[in-house]
């Protein structure tokens, strides 16, 4: 059976990531940063036949991360996917001139350092065809030049695309593929009840790129099944 580890999954995209791929006949991990919350979405999900676990896990926290993995490495040897899905978008960080560094490195630590801290966690666990699938934002790409929304939260999936290349390097010995995608604008409690898409259609292309059997891309940003330039 294929495993899989999903952040920040007791709700929005992250929860709906964990369902699809279970009924896909992963066996998955949904971790949550809030023990409670984490129960609560794994109650909801575990009753039929999905074979699902839950962790605690605080991308933001490498004492939890370093918990959260060696806990994992006690139940299996392979992770086939990792999904960094974990974000915060503060409401009032949007003043890039006047954020605190405080919030500034929140952010950062939660949307950027969190997906590359717990990937180096999973080394041992990550091999030939892995996916390590990064959920950014298109407010990040800087292509097109940047609008002025949310600037720090833009910034850090900015750094978050440039993560996802430097691990695509880094990983391409071992045989690991890492990529970015971008959901779309998604009603969450991030994108609010006036976005586009539901989350079934945010989570489509992740779950595509964690069980495609064709898909070998590395080192790219996706969106819609297609890719974006960064
Ligand atoms: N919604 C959109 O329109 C949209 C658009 C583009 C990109 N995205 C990206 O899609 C992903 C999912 O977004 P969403 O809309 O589902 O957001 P959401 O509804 O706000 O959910 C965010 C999730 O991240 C968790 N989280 C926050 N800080 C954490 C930490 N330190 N450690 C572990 N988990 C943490 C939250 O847990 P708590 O419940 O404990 O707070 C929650 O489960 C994010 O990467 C986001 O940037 C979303």
């Amino acid at each position: 059976m294929k495993t899989a580890l999903v952040t920040g999954a007791n709700r929005g995209i992250g929860l709906e990531i964990v369902k699809q791929l279970a009924d896909c006949g992963f066996r998955v991990w949904l971790t949550a940063r809030d023990e409670q919350r984490g129960m609560d979405a794994f109650l909801k999900l575990s009753g039929s036949e999905r074979a699902l676990h839950f962790l605690r896990l605080d991308v933001s926290d490498p004492e939890s991360i370093r918990s959260a993995t060696n806990s994992l490495k006690v139940e299996i040897d392979r992770l086939d996917v990792l999904i960094n899905n974990a974000a915060i978008l503060l409401k009032d960080s949007d003043d890039l001139m006047n954020v605190s560094d405080d919030k500034l490195i929140r952010v950062f630590s939660i949307n950027t350092f969190g997906p590359l801290w717990l990937t180096r966690a999973c080394t041992d666990l990550i091999g030939t065809g892995s996916r390590v699938i990064n959920i950014s934002s298109g407010s990040g790409e800087i292509c097109h030049g940047m609008s002025s929304y949310a600037p720090v939260y833009s910034i850090s999936k900015t750094a978050l695309n440039a993560v996802t290349c430097q691990l695509a390097h880094a990983l391409r010995p071992k045989g690991v593929l890492v990529n970015a995608v971008c959901p779309g604008w998604v009603r969450t409690d991030m994108g609010g009840p006036a976005a586009s898409r539901s989350v079934e259609k945010g989570a489509e292309t992740p779950v595509w790129m964690a069980t495609d059997p064709g898909f070998r891309d590395t080192g790219k940003f996706y969106r819609d099944r297609r890719v974006v330039s960064w």
